[in-house]
């Protein structure tokens, strides 16, 4: 394709039989465009970890929720995990069954547990008093109890989930009274699951808590509970500095010790249930970007912005936890340029830190220009927002074949109309007709 700075997504064919032009003139700017070839193979390369048959990858659906993606991980023999009661719906709607659905829940209340309860999903709970409180809603149960391994790990402080200084998991020195809470409620403590964090390059700190699990594992084992869930959580990183050359994760690297840990452990063992564990990011990333338009352009002093539709309300992770996403920029009859010049691309928001990509070194961008943020598939769309009373993008999957499909329509200022008690009136007086 003849455009300014696409070598990445040429490289893997990303928009397959559209251009990233006519995908904008067809379903509008911005737009979160998916390809099902990129998801597929990502699935693949988790599920080649291990071939031990106890192996069960897990997708972490708070990724990316939309269903028509959910369907292709399932498809792809995935399970899947739930944060709420809404993902628990997605992760139903899309296709997977309740024994395929492990809700991870974190400070919820008791009508979220009880939904939980009521679907037949795996629960796990990650506090004393939350286990006390699935035990009062499901005497009799099974429960999975979320541990905190004291390790820690991720790309920004706001996404380390281990190590004491977090609220999530359960110490494992308080064995005792969880066995006081099990017994008083006549509950099978039946997985232990733990996740220490977000995106790691590095696979030492994700193995080193796998030996921390197992020997939690091995304990309540031995004490006789019947463990059939061992789930060692998500944290897989992925290159977002793919013009810079940053280099993959390394999955064989991290698969041979991951299979060998999980192997030894069953030989030693018995154990029969399942190994999980559940990337989010390493999934749904680089299968998906964000497409938006440049309308002006401007020199402040020194500095050159490029305003464009790609606002925090669209792409939250930049302005969230300063995340780097590489930038393309397409243009009709466009053809690549190697002269680069200093610029910020910023969005519609009435805020400054509105900031999708700081001091950039990239070719000069133009008004009309269509900018795609890259690796945005993970923690984006689910992450927007309407702020500033935007509707939220639409969602186009480029499928196997190369033609696109809708798979989520755009939000209308008549559905930011439809909250309102009086929303029909206001609908039929102020909405889009
Ligand atoms: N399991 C549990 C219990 C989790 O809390 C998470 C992520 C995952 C698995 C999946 O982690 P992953 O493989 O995607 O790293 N919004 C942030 C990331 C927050 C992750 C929250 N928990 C971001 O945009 O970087």
């Amino acid at each position: 394709m003849s455009n300014v700075r696409s070598t990445y997504t040429d490289s893997v064919n990303f928009y397959g039989n559209n251009t990233p032009m006519e995908l904008v003139k067809t379903f509008g700017s911005p737009l979160y465009v998916y390809n099902e070839n990129v998801l597929r193979t990502r699935c693949r390369e988790v599920q080649a970890l291990s071939d031990n048959p106890s192996f069960t990858p897990n997708y972490s659906a708070k990724a990316n929720t939309n269903i028509h993606l959910l369907k292709v991980v399932q498809e792809e023999g995935m399970v899947v995990d739930a944060m709420s009661p809404g993902e628990i719906v997605m992760n139903l709607a899309a296709g997977f069954t309740p024994e395929q659905i492990l809700f991870i829940s974190n400070n919820v209340s008791a009508e979220e547990l009880q939904f939980a309860i009521d679907r037949g999903v795996y629960v796990s709970v990650d506090s004393l008093s939350q286990l006390d409180l699935f035990g009062q809603l499901n005497p009799g149960g099974k429960v999975v109890i979320r541990f905190n391994p004291g390790i820690g790990a991720g790309h920004h402080a706001k996404v380390v989930t281990g190590g004491k200084q977090t609220k999530f998991g359960v110490d494992p020195e308080s064995a005792d009274t969880v066995r006081e809470i099990l017994g008083r409620h006549n509950l099978t403590l039946c997985g232990v699951n733990m996740h220490i964090g977000s995106l790691f390059m590095e696979p030492d700190g994700y193995l080193e808590a796998m030996g921390v699990l197992l020997s939690i594992a091995k304990e309540w084992m031995t004490e006789g509970n019947a463990i059939e869930i061992i789930d060692f959580g998500g944290g897989f990183g992925i290159p977002y500095r793919k013009y810079d050359g940053e280099e993959r994760l390394d999955l064989t690297e991290l698969g041979k010790a991951f299979h060998a840990t999980i192997t030894q452990f069953a030989e030693e063992t018995g154990y029969t249930g399942r190994f999980m564990c559940e990337p989010g990011r390493y999934i749904a990333a680089e299968c998906g970007v964000l497409l938006g338009t440049c309308f002006s352009v401007k020199n402040n002093g020194e500095k050159r912005f490029a305003g464009t539709d790609l606002g925090f309300n669209q792409l939250m992770r930049p302005a969230m936890y300063d995340s780097f996403h590489d930038v393309e920029i397409y243009r009709e009859g466009g053809s690549e340029v190697t002269e680069t010049m200093e610029q910020t691309i910023v969005g519609n928001i009435c805020e400054s830190g509105d900031i999708m990509a700081k001091d950039r070194q990239l070719p000069e961008i133009a008004e009309g220009d269509v900018i795609a943020m890259l690796d945005a598939g993970a923690y984006g769309y689910v992450m927007a927002s309407p702020y500033n009373q935007r509707p939220r993008p639409a969602e186009v999957l480029i499928q196997e074949n190369g033609e696109a499909r809708l798979i989520r329509r755009r939000e209308t200022l008549n559905d930011l109309l439809n909250m309102y008690p009086e929303a029909d009136a206001l609908i039929s007086e102020f909405g889009e007709k």
